[in-house]
């Protein structure tokens, strides 16, 4: 029997939805980034990892990144979670920023639209999401794609976008 996990970072939640439905259908736990040992690496045949997307980086990615030695030989699935991975360019981008280096240049990567909640955004990250905003509303109306009005209303009132279908290619991987 193969052993598989999950193992995510979540800020808010979302990232942790999701993680939690694959390990439901998959019949295996998810664990918190912060409480997984990397020595434990070694138990796992299948190792899937998901983070929330943070300035187009996938949070807690190196964790994967620095251990891709005890990884050689395993199945290694990567899904990001965030507000913007809809389109192809943002894809692209979160492909330059995590995947550059070429240890990690092959993995597979699936994406999964978050949650976003106003209210819940402090200090730094709120002058990130001020500067997203801004460089969104300087966009001329004609340069405005339908992408970037989604995201403006999603960073400016909040929005959910967490939906259980988008774990479907993920379960592929698995044969489910
Ligand atoms: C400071 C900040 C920066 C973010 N940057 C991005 C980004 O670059 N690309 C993206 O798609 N989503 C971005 N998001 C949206 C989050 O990835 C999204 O809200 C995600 O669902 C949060 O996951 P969690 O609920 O597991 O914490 C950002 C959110 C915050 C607060």
């Amino acid at each position: 029997m193969e052993r598989t996990i999950v193992i995510y970072k979540s800020k808010n939640g979302s990232t942790a939805r999701y993680a939690d439905w694959i390990a439901e259908e998959l019949g295996c736990e998810a664990v918190r980034a912060e409480d997984f040992d990397k020595k434990d690496f070694a138990k796992y045949d299948n190792i899937i990892y998901g983070g929330w997307v943070h300035a187009g980086g996938i949070m807690g990615f190196e964790l994967i990144r620095k251990n891709m030695r005890r990884l050689q030989g395993k199945k290694l699935v990567i899904f990001a979670v965030g507000l913007n991975l809809m389109n192809q360019e943002a894809r692209m981008q979160l492909r330059q920023i995590n995947f550059a280096k070429r240890k990690v240049q092959g993995l597979t990567c699936y994406y999964c639209p978050g949650a976003y909640d106003p209210a819940q955004v402090r200090g730094l990250d709120s002058g990130i999401i001020k500067m997203m905003v801004k460089m969104l509303e300087s966009k001329r109306e004609e340069e405005m794609t339908d992408d970037d009005r989604q995201l403006l209303s999603a960073v400016k009132n909040g929005a959910d976008l967490v939906d259980r279908s988008y774990i479907a290619p993920i379960l592929a991987e698995f044969g489910r």
